[in-house]
């Protein structure tokens, strides 16, 4: 990564987390980056906060033959495509982190071949996200290399070659912290109910699941064994997850992660769709 420009095509949060992520690991030197935003103070900005270039200007920033970072919101991608068609170095890696949009879509939007596609989620803003990607055949190993560099800066990294794995890991670990931040809020309203006060009730949620997610990950148990240690016969455990099995939580579970993955991959196909149109 050394001496590797990394240019971001829209610098809201996430462009930030990983510009934080990359120069707090030192991968590049805050001269190689350039932030690009259309509102020229999020660029003053970001200049301030971490000594980065910045400019409002697309086709200026991906001039070069480093990393682009495609970081816009969705609906923004068919116009930015058509922007920076045939602008892009064909040396330069692609990166996109943008939700939904396909591989396939960015390559032929961009005239580009080398393109990373990346479905990250929001702890990621916090250095503890989890990504998935893949790649088109033309990146390097090298471009791999580099891209699992950035991505290692915004917590763990998973590559996948088939690109259908990035609507399921939409569902998964994409769409995933929504269902933990609910059954979040849910514990600490039944706290509540219960009679404690709100700050307490957060208290004991939050400590409960960060120290369950440590102890699950340092055990090599599967999940059912853990849940077996805690549930002694005719106790309040055995009580409450009868309540939860008998009230669907497993399968409305399971439908919540279906239907995700289902309406991934119909906004994938509409995005594709829309690009040819
Ligand atoms: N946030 C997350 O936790 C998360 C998780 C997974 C995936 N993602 C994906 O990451 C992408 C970025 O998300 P975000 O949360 O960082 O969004 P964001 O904070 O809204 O950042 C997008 C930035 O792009 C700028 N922009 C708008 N039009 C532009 C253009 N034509 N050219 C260049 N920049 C433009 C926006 O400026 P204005 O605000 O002035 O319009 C904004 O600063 C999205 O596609 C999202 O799906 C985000």
């Amino acid at each position: 990564m050394k001496d590797a420009t990394v240019s971001f095509i829209g610098s809201g949060v996430m462009a930030e987390a990983m510009i934080s992520g990359i120069l707090g690991q030192g991968l590049t030197a805050p001269g190689h980056i350039t932030a690009s935003d259309p509102r020229q103070e999020r660029g003053q900005e970001l200049r301030e906060r971490y000594g980065v270039l910045a400019t409002t200007d697309n086709r200026e920033a991906v001039q070069g033959k480093g990393i682009v970072v495609l970081s816009v919101k969705p609906q923004v991608m068919p116009g930015l495509l058509e922007e920076l068609k045939e602008a892009i170095s064909p040396e330069a890696l692609v990166l996109s982190i943008v939700a939904g949009a396909r591989i396939k879509a960015i390559a032929e939007g961009l005239g580009h071949q080398s393109v990373v596609r990346v479905m990250p989620n929001t702890p990621a803003q916090i250095g503890e996200g989890m990504s998935v990607w893949t790649a088109t055949p033309a990146v390097s190993e090298h471009q791999r290399s580099q891209a699992q560099s950035i991505l290692r800066a915004l917590g763990e990294e998973v590559y996948l070659e088939d690109e259908d794995y990035l609507d399921m890991a939409t569902a998964l670990s994409g769409t995933g912290p929504a269902y933990v931040f609910l059954f979040m809020e849910a514990m600490i309203d039944a706290g509540v109910h219960l009679g404690f006060s709100r700050r307490v009730a957060q208290q004991l949620v939050l400590q409960t699941i960060r120290g369950s997610v440590d102890f699950a990950e340092r055990s090599a148990a599967h999940p059912a064994e853990l849940r077996n240690m805690v549930t002694s016969p005719g106790g309040t455990s055995a009580e409450a997850l009868y309540q939860l099995e008998k009230g669907g939580f497993r399968t409305v579970l399971s439908r919540a992660i279906w239907a995700a993955y289902q309406k991934s991959k119909y906004l994938g196909e509409l995005s594709s769709k829309e690009d040819r149109d």
